[in-house]
């Protein structure tokens, strides 16, 4: 069976990073499914706490293992930004392969201290665990705001106190803010690649970049580069399904979901496979590597 570690460890060694799409509805989990497939790309697909009441907890362990069998691609999935532990305690039951324990809004102490119990109980069944100290600004949607306005609510990740969070908790990832936002701006947020390359040479876990939405290509590459291992996208493919959805409504009669539901599906994984060709990920779920059995 693969396995996400593996993976995220090999992303790192080969400079390249897994994609985790947000996905809370059948069309847009279908829409990733088949970048993956076509792209041949290991893919991790996650929900927030909101996204997951409204789909299920084991109903998408349910609906994703399904698919993964029927389009034969490497999926892990991730409870994304979740603090309340139930919400954890039920994915780590139902076996999801990620859980992102977000306390960057709680005092750093209590952080610490409900990491390390995540991180104990997590690590009995082999899943991975991605903290939080920064808090990462912004809401997944369109902004009309520029990005700085946002950037500067949020306190950038230290190094050093980076290295002493990951060290005391033994969280595996790290969520970095180097000025990387939720959502899509007027204009693209430049990132502090240097304050990367710092935490990178400091931090002894994986890295992950928040907020892939509206990052210029060039700048992804270049967080790749120093050190970032799984990107998170979710506004992008919001904002296609929305439009998609909204014009196609405006110019059909058709009544069934299913029929309707095609260009959005379409629109959907464009955005997908295009984040995916960015990341470098295409092609590595045929690699001998992610293939081989551990
Ligand atoms: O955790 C989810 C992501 O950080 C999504 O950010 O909406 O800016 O793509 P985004
Ligand atoms: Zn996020």
């Amino acid at each position: 069976m693969p396995d996400i570690r593996h993976t995220l460890t090999i992303a790192k060694e080969e400079g390249w990073a897994v994609g985790a799409f947000n996905a809370a509805n059948i069309s847009t989990l279908k829409a990733i499914f088949r970048a993956a497939q076509k792209l041949e790309a290991p893919v991790i697909i996650e929900s927030s706490v909101g996204e997951t009441e409204f789909f299920g907890h084991r109903a998408f362990r349910e609906v994703i293992d399904s698919y993964r069998d029927l389009y034969d691609v490497q999926a892990f999935i991730n409870l994304d930004h979740a603090v309340a532990l139930e919400s954890i305690n039920e994915a780590i039951r139902v076996g999801y392969e990620l859980v992102h324990f977000d306390g960057g809004e709680l005092p750093y102490e209590d952080n610490v201290k409900l990491a390390k119990k995540v991180v104990k109980k997590a690590h009995q069944k082999e899943l991975l665990v991605e903290g939080e100290i920064d808090h990462i600004t912004g809401s997944s949607k369109l902004h009309k705001s520029k990005a700085a306005q946002v950037q500067a609510e949020g306190n950038y990740t230290e190094a050093a106190r980076a290295a002493e969070f990951v060290k005391a908790t033994n969280v595996d990832t790290l969520a970095v803010f180097i000025g990387n936002v939720h959502g899509i701006y007027a204009d693209s947020p430049e990132l502090d690649l240097e304050r990367l390359q710092e935490i990178s040479k400091t931090v002894d876990s994986f890295l992950s970049l928040h907020g892939g939405s509206g990052i210029r290509d060039a700048d992804i590459k270049k967080a790749i580069k120093n050190g970032i291992s799984k990107i998170n996208v979710n506004s992008e493919l919001r904002l296609a399904f929305f439009n998609t959805l909204k014009d196609t409504l405006k110019t059909t009669d058709e009544l069934a979901a299913y029929k309707f539901m095609t260009p959005v599906i379409d629109e959907v994984q464009k955005v997908v496979e295009k984040k995916i060709k960015v990341f470098g990920s295409a092609g590595k779920a045929k690699s001998k590597w992610l293939r081989r059995s551990i």
